[in-house]
């Protein structure tokens, strides 16, 4: 199943049209190129009026295309609608609104979007009134009855003392709704609960003992879900990195808090995937105040104790037809000897799949990319993948889907 439409790199084409909310579209653009994508902006006169070319040039990393009689010999006015795979309008000011209902191709951006067949988002801005105005109301309309995704508009402060719908919806949801209409809707209607990143365990007030776990790879598998259609929940432990806005999220610090927010959330979902690295013990005693070497002396005893086995109590008591991922992360060097580890584990862990990764000094941890091979409930190898943590996750999410 062709799942990765999200990490192949895509012919996305940003239309700018002429509103204030222009500005923001730099980092719709920007989103798409960091996350891989080939960016082509069309931008009307207006638009220019609004944000620079040479600003647009140097974050899409190509050039800017606005007037209709540029490129002739190349018939540019249908040739980069015909390149399109996903075409965003942001803002998509109502006039633009107006003249996409009306099918017109009066400008460069009009042609590419009659001579594409990609799918197309627009971001809506503009103040109330004229969102609200029934010319308005009924282009919308029109445009979603021909399949036309739109985001927002939010509702917020606009441009001037006034506040109400209109605000273009912020970038992330604008990139993330967009990506979804490229994206197999295979996990729609299913809910999946993630953990990610490393619990950590406070000795005092200041110190803790952690991991190195920055949290990329469950978020990747949360991040790929949602854009996937799932209903995602990402408990995150101490993370390093960032979340789509689209995910609810509950943060967490301890394994206890890690364990009392998975034992309540693990009934309503249909998946859960255990992407955290997770402390197994914790100091018996976390001192009130700081605590002071002149109390201790040349040598700090701790004493720890070994916390629940989360991934374990979750196989024991699972809701009939959940699924359950459990994660090894393992320093052993001999691949054979490192799938042993696996197999051992997964039937002592009872969950249905384990993604076993090698990590260390330098391997794993904070790194982008990932190599992983997925155990099933027999100990058979059922995928070996590496990549994109991004990618990685969406052949996770295969396996889960197939099941
Ligand atoms: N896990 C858990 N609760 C724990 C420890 C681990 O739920 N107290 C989960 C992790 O989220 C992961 C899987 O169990 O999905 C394996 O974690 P790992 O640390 O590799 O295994 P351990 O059981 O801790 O075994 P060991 O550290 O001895 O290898």
């Amino acid at each position: 199943m062709p799942s990765d439409a999200v990490p192949r790199r895509l012919n996305v084409v940003v239309g700018i049209t002429g509103g204030i909310a222009a500005y923001k579209a730099v980092g719709i653009v920007r989103a798409f190129v960091l996350a891989g994508h080939d960016v082509h902006v069309v931008a009307t006169e207006n638009a220019l009026r609004f944000v620079g070319r040479p600003t647009l040039e140097a974050i899409s990393r190509n050039l800017v295309h606005s007037d209709l009689y540029d490129g002739v010999a190349e018939v540019r006015h249908v040739a980069i609608g015909q390149a399109a795979e996903l075409i965003v309008v942001a803002p998509a000011t109502a006039n633009s609104i107006a003249k996409l209902a009306g099918g017109f191709a009066d400008d460069l951006l009009g042609n590419t979007i009659l001579a594409s067949t990609a799918p197309i988002v627009i971001a809506p801005a503009m103040h109330t009134e004229m969102w609200q105005n029934p010319a308005t109301v009924a282009n919308v309309q029109l445009l979603r009855d021909r399949g036309v995704t739109v985001v927002g508009p939010a509702v917020g402060q606009l441009t001037g003392a006034d506040s109400g719908p209109g605000r273009m919806s912020e970038v992330d949801d604008i990139v993330a709704a967009a990506l979804s209409t490229v994206t197999p809707q295979d996990l729609k209607g299913r809910r999946i609960l993630v953990t990610a990143g490393g619990t950590r365990e406070p000795l005092d007030p200041v110190r803790f003992i952690g991991n190195r776990s920055s949290g990329r790879q469950g978020v990747a598998i949360a991040t790929a879900a949602a854009a996937r259609g799932a209903e995602v929940t990402l408990i995150a432990a101490n993370l390093e990195v960032g979340h789509p806005p689209s995910i609810h999220v509950i943060a967490v610090s301890t394994t206890a808090e890690l364990a009392t927010a998975v034992s309540s959330a693990a009934t309503e979902n249909d998946v859960v995937i255990m992407a955290a690295a997770v402390a197994d013990y914790r100091p018996e005693r976390v001192a009130e105040s700081k605590i002071k070497k002149d109390s201790q002396g040349d040598v700090l005893d701790l004493r720890l104790i070994r916390n629940p086995d989360i991934l374990m109590s979750l196989a024991e008591h699972r809701i009939p037809g959940q699924l359950i991922v459990g994660f090894a992360a393992e320093t052993e060097p001999d691949d054979t000897a490192l799938l042993a580890i696996g197999r051992e584990k997964i039937a002592r862990k009872g969950s249905d799949l384990l993604v076993i990764n090698r990590v260390g000094w330098t391997e794993g941890f904070a790194s982008a990319d990932n190599s992983v091979s997925v155990l099933d409930a027999t100990g058979a190898v059922v995928t070996a993948t590496n990549g994109t943590k991004l990618s990685v996750a969406n052949r996770i999410l295969d396996l889960v889907s197939a099941r």
